[in-house]
């Protein structure tokens, strides 16, 4: 796969090619430019060198004004137009990268001193690995149980700084099959070279078995789990009466918050809201959340998640079904008291 002399590594991502192509451009004028400007310093050095016999042209200062200010116009006009094609160029493929497309397989990562622990919504857990399918987008929820570090892989063209306390995402769609490497690429402590692991590329047949070879429910299940053991549905009930606002069809809706704002529920609004309830008061409800930091680490928060997501507004309750982005907003939980009772209400398990 490897050739013997190499630049960059394989490219085994879509946006792959498209970041090379732009690195290669910026490479290639920078050599032009380079190689223009020690040119004209060999140039004028040897044909307006210092001379004991005036007997060839000398170095003098240029007078004409029209001649000057054709030159200042052609070098801010000319670089101008350059910088500006590279700047809509990267900006263009940036904007790509930034933008998981909406039916990318989201995976959850966990950076910790020094290990990647990943999870994906089946339940199955890797350290140091993560299996994905050829030729279908995956996006990565990432965060940090310590310090900063940076999911990094190389033949995917991808880097994403991963941060203690937020969600940061990175999105890919590998092109080949096989191993690559993944590398933390932000200094974090002593083992930080060693915090490395690798991508298996799969094809998707190959991929589905080795879902189905997982053991144990799903992130979802053990989020439902959590969600009972935890005492929230005591709260977080489908009733006019309840003390908390209910979370069918919470994810990715609107939610009215105390001060007259509002927020999308997505999941940094969600973690946020499990570990500081109070920082985004939801409208109509007494500020009695109680906040769960301490009883939940960041894998625990990301199975609440899940469960979160997999409550539609309606309908039977199927695991792991997440609503489509931008889908019918579910009743603002102040109207909660609307809703016709639901079968499902009495999931969660508590009285
Ligand atoms: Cu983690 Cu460097």
């Amino acid at each position: 796969m490897s050739r013997p002399v190499q630049l960059l590594p394989d490219q085994a991502s879509t946006v792959a090619p498209r970041v090379d192509a732009l690195f290669y451009f910026l490479c290639g004028i920078s050599i032009l430019v380079s190689l223009a400007i020690v040119g004209v310093i060999f140039y004028f050095a040897v044909r307006y060198r210092r001379r004991t016999v005036e007997r060839g042209p000398m170095a003098g200062q240029v007078i004409d004004h029209e001649d000057t200010r054709r030159m200042e116009v052609a070098w801010i006009a000319i670089p101008l137009v350059v910088f500006l094609g590279i700047f809509y160029w990267g900006a263009k493929v940036f904007a790509t990268m930034s933008e998981p497309p909406a039916d990318a397989l989201t995976v959850y990562v966990v950076g910790k001193r020094w290990m990647w622990k990943t999870q994906h919504a089946g339940g199955q857990r890797e350290i140091n690995q993560l299996h994905v399918p050829v030729g279908q987008p995956v996006k990565l929820v990432m965060t940090s149980e310590d310090v900063i570090h940076s999911f990094y892989v190389p033949a995917f063209r991808v880097k994403q700084d991963v941060l203690p306390g937020r969600y940061t995402t990175l999105w890919f769609e590998a092109t080949s099959i096989g191993n690559f490497h993944l590398f933390c690429a932000e200094y974090c402590g002593t083992k930080h070279s060693q915090m490395v692991g690798e991508i298996v590329v799969m094809e998707p047949a190959a991929f589905q078995s080795w879902l189905g070879g997982g053991s144990g429910g799903t992130m979802a299940e053990a989020g439902e789990k959590r969600f009972g053991d935890l005492g929230c549905s005591t709260c977080h009930r489908e009733e006019a009466q309840a003390r908390g606002p209910h979370l069918r069809g919470l994810f990715g809706s609107s939610v009215k918050l105390q001060d007259g704002t509002t927020v999308v529920a997505d999941e940094s609004y969600l973690r946020e809201s499990i570990l500081d309830p109070r920082a985004k008061q939801v409208a109509g409800y007494e500020p009695i959340m109680p906040t769960y930091a301490s009883q939940l680490g960041e894998e625990g928060v990301l199975e609440l998640i899940a469960y979160i997501k997999s409550r539609p507004a309606t309908g039977s309750a199927a695991p792991a079904a997440a609503p489509p982005p931008g889908g019918a907003p579910a009743p603002a939980p102040a109207d909660a008291g609307n809703a016709p009772p639901h079968p499902a209400a009495a999931d969660g398990g508590a009285p």
